[in-house]
This record gives structure tokens, sequence and C-alpha cells, in this order.
């Protein structure tokens, strides 16, 4: 049997992490976050002192960290140059900056490239999420999704994340996602695009179990 492969794609706040990750376990599919590695690149260039606005410097950097993604779904890893940056990946500064390093063509090169031999070495199938994968990444997969949500929906699940005084305030929270929804659209290398023969789920009215249940149900009659 050929292995599966899932392109899951959307904008911020769609739940396309936790829906992957659960669409993965039930599968016993490998998990690939694919956003985590563009916020790890991120990362090592602020932690380096690379101007994340200055696109020739990035992209000269962007060779020089070692990114490795562990793909088990019930406990993803993500480490550079060996440490593990799971936590500092999150962070508002990395946050507010990814939609800049990521429009780079060497970093989306570079990330590519690991993206492709990941899913290429997973041998029952992978999950692979992301904004691009089903356009750019792995245009064969045997099935794409792209997760949609309402602005005030997604505002609203990613405000449930945070924590402390930046939970309280909705409306920057919905700002902050328009304008790196806007910049990872807008980009001119693989911007974030439904594939043409990707599937619509619009996640708005649906519960996290239902979206995983529907995706399920479409892989299996895939297989
Ligand atoms: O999914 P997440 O919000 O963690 O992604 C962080 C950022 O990484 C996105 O806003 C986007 O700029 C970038 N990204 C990308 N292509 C992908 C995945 C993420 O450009 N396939």
């Amino acid at each position: 049997e050929n292995p599966v492969i899932v392109a899951i794609d959307g904008p911020s706040g769609t739940g396309k992490s936790s829906t992957s990750k659960a669409v993965a376990a039930k599968l016993g599919l490998s998990y690939l976050d694919t956003g985590a590695q563009y916020r790890a690149m991120t990362w090592w260039m602020l932690s380096n002192g690379i101007d994340v606005n200055d696109a020739t410097e990035v992209a000269t950097a962007a060779g020089k960290p070692a990114i490795v993604s562990g793909t088990d779904p019930s406990a993803p890893t993500i480490t550079v140059d060996g440490a593990d940056a799971a936590g500092p990946i999150r962070s508002q500064e990395v946050t507010a900056a990814v939609s800049a390093v990521s429009a780079v063509p060497e970093v989306r090169s570079r990330l590519v490239e690991l993206q492709r031999s990941a899913a290429a070495s997973a041998s029952v199938g992978i999950v692979v999420e992301g904004r691009d994968i089903g356009t750019t990444v792995l245009p064969d997969a045997t099935l794409k999704i792209f997760l949609t949500a309402s602005a005030e929906a997604r505002a609203a699940r990613r405000n449930g994340e945070l924590t402390g005084p930046a939970a309280a305030d909705l409306a920057a929270t919905q700002a902050a996602l328009a304008k790196r929804d806007a910049a990872d659209s807008g980009r001119k290398t693989s911007p974030l695009a439904k594939a043409d023969d990707a599937i619509e789920v619009d996640t708005t009215e649906l519960t996290l179990d239902q979206v995983i249940e529907c995706i399920v149900t479409l892989i299996e009659e895939k297989r």
C-alpha cells in the first residue's frame, strides 16, 4: 500500500495543528508542523542578531541553522542546532517576525527540502500542515484540505491559547492575525493559497472532534 500523504493548509487560528495531530494519531501516521520550522528559523535569526527585515541578510543566513523536527503526533519536537526550540518559537517576538523571514525564497527552499524528505521517509504516511503544502511542497498529496474559519472565530480560538494580559484583548489578537495572514497571502514565493484540488472545510461552526472526524472519513475514502 502506498503511503498516505495528507496536506492541511489554511490561515492562522483555523485549528490546523490540533486537527492535524489528532488525525495523524488516529490513523498511525507521522505529523509535520511546517510552521514550527519557519518559527525555528526565525528564532535562530533573532538570536543571532540577523535583521529579519533585511531579506539579503536573511537569505545569506538561511543555510546556517540545523533544524530537526520529530514527527510523532503524540509528542512532536523541534530542535535548532540541537537545542529544544519548542518553547521559544511560540514567543510574541517570533510570531511578529516570522512572516518576514518566511517570505525569503532561500528560507523556503531550504525548509521545503526538509519537508519533502520527511514526507518521502514516512513509511505509513504523514500529515503535513502549513500554508503551501498542497500548492507547492507536496502537489501530489493523497488528500489536500484547506481549513478556514471566520476572522472572529479564529481570533477567539487563538485568544484561548494565550495567557495573561494578552488574552484579554480580542481585538488586538484579531488585528495581529489579520496582519500575518495578509503578509502570508500577499508574498511572492508560494503564498498561502488553496490548491485547486483541495477540499475546503469551514470550521467556524464545527467542534474540533467534528473536523477530525470529517478529515479521517475523507482519508479513508481515498485509501
Ligand atoms: O502555522 P504557524 O502559525 O505556526 O506558522 C507560522 C508562520 O510560518 C506563518 O505565519 C507563515 O509566515 C509561515 N509559514 C509558511 N509556510 C508554511 C507554514 C508556515 O510560510 N508552510
